[in-house]
């Protein structure tokens, strides 16, 4: 599909729920955004959201959204699950794609959604909002000048407190449950944003509720090697501690811990606030407030912050407008690391999502939950059979 030339993007949207709805407020304060067309998995419930949020036209199927000449780029807002089917559909059709995070379940879908975006020359993003707030910027451009010396360690959290239910997407592992998947990846995209997200070691934590769905967890990360050659390059140490609940509020707040001071963004997954601290230096708080919604009559939000979907609707739309197939700050390599990374995780944590998950990935787990004892035996056993075999495999 050619680069989208028009003065306005024409935006479709898949799925009436609630972060749709939010995207839809957010698309009216953005200048030269559309909303054209709105598709959900009943025709009236479609209807329904076109009338609220003024959608011109309405779909009764996610195919008849992809099939709808007036869109130039879709987002994907629908549970989890449903991501890689919905974007796969849009994609085929030479739509581009904005798809929520994470963007699919596993690694495997992640791939299958990339190469197709290649070989349809369409723009894919993995909606990780949290980049493109002016905070978030600001904070990088600070560390990349060397604001606070050489970046060591990423803390960063991630928390709010609801209530365990089968019922509720959060704890439903059918619908993708799981604080990983849904609040744990803002505080590894927060890592991610200077480091990248394939660290060298990943050792994870976690407490997985009756339904199976993990509450809450603790990553710890390292990036790149301490030995001593790497030390004699002059390496610094890179470690990331974070942790994600979704039984507790918590405090929210990102810390970039350098050899010369350090910077705290807040709130972690879409920050209006950033606080400069160089040593020796006091304190610099920086606001950076959301766009003021009066002027274009933005409606109520779901979620905190939700206008702030402007940050990210003005960069893709500033990227189609060049023509551009993915995103320089969020590309697809760093999703397709972050799906890899989320499912090294999860096989830690043993949270295993019963319709998407591989033999591999189930096996993993398995192998994983054994006590350290048993793995060694194990591993024995096999070697010992190796060798009465005359090394012979077969
Ligand atoms: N950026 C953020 O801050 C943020 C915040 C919240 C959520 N999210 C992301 O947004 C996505 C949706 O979250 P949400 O809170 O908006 O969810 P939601 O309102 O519960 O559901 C969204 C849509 O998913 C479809 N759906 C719901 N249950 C389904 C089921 N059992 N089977 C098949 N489809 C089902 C429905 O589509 P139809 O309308 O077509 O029926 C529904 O409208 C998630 O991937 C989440 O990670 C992002």
């Amino acid at each position: 599909m050619a680069a989208v030339s028009t003065r306005e993007t024409r935006w479709g949207v898949a799925g009436a729920g609630l972060i749709s709805g939010d995207f839809c407020e957010a698309l009216r304060i953005t200048p030269g955004a559309k909303l054209v067309a709105v598709a959900a998995r009943s025709l009236a419930k479609a209807k329904d959201f076109a009338a609220k949020h003024d959608a011109q036209r309405s779909h009764g199927s996610y195919a008849a959204l992809a099939a709808d000449p007036s869109v130039d780029i879709v987002y994907v807002g629908v549970i989890h699950p449903g991501h890689y089917e919905c974007a796969r559909v849009m994609l085929a059709a030479g739509k581009h794609v904005l798809c929520e995070k994470p963007m699919c379940m596993n690694a495997g879908e992640v791939a299958s959604l990339v190469a197709l975006a290649r070989e349809k020359r369409v723009f894919l993003m993995e909606g990780l909002w949290s980049r493109f707030f002016p905070a978030t910027v600001k904070a990088l451009e600070l560390m990349r000048a060397g604001e606070i010396g050489d970046v060591v360690e990423v803390i960063s959290d991630f928390g709010f407190a609801s209530k365990v239910s089968e019922a509720s997407r959060l704890y439903n592992l059918e619908m993708g449950g799981g604080g990983l998947l849904d609040i744990g990846i803002y505080c590894l995209s927060a890592a991610g944003f200077i480091w990248g997200c394939a660290p060298s070691e990943v050792r994870a934590l976690g407490w997985k509720e009756p339904t199976g769905a993990d509450s809450c967890g603790v990553i710890a990360l390292k990036y790149g090697s301490d030995s001593a050659s790497a030390r004699e390059h002059g390496r610094q140490p890179r470690i990331a501690s974070l942790t994600y609940s979704m039984r507790t509020q918590t405090r929210e707040v990102t810390l970039y811990q350098g050899t010369k001071g350090r910077l705290s963004l807040w709130p972690t997954h879409c920050p209006t606030q950033l606080v400069v601290e160089v040593d020796g230096v006091a304190p610099l708080t920086l606001d950076f407030p959301l766009p003021d919604a009066g002027a274009r009559s933005a409606g109520p939000t779901s979620f905190v912050n939700s206008l702030g979907f402007t940050y990210e609707i003005a960069r893709v739309q500033q990227l189609l407008g060049a023509g551009a197939t993915e995103c320089p700050e969020w590309p697809l390599q760093t999703s397709l690391e972050m799906a890899r990374l989320l499912d090294s995780i999860r096989v830690q944590l043993g949270v295993i999502y019963p319709r998407t998950d591989s033999f591999l990935v189930r096996a993993r787990a398995l192998v994983h939950a054994w006590p350290f004892s048993s793995r060694i035996l194990a591993a024995l056993a096999l070697l010992l059979a190796f060798a009465r075999r005359g090394g012979r495999v077969v």
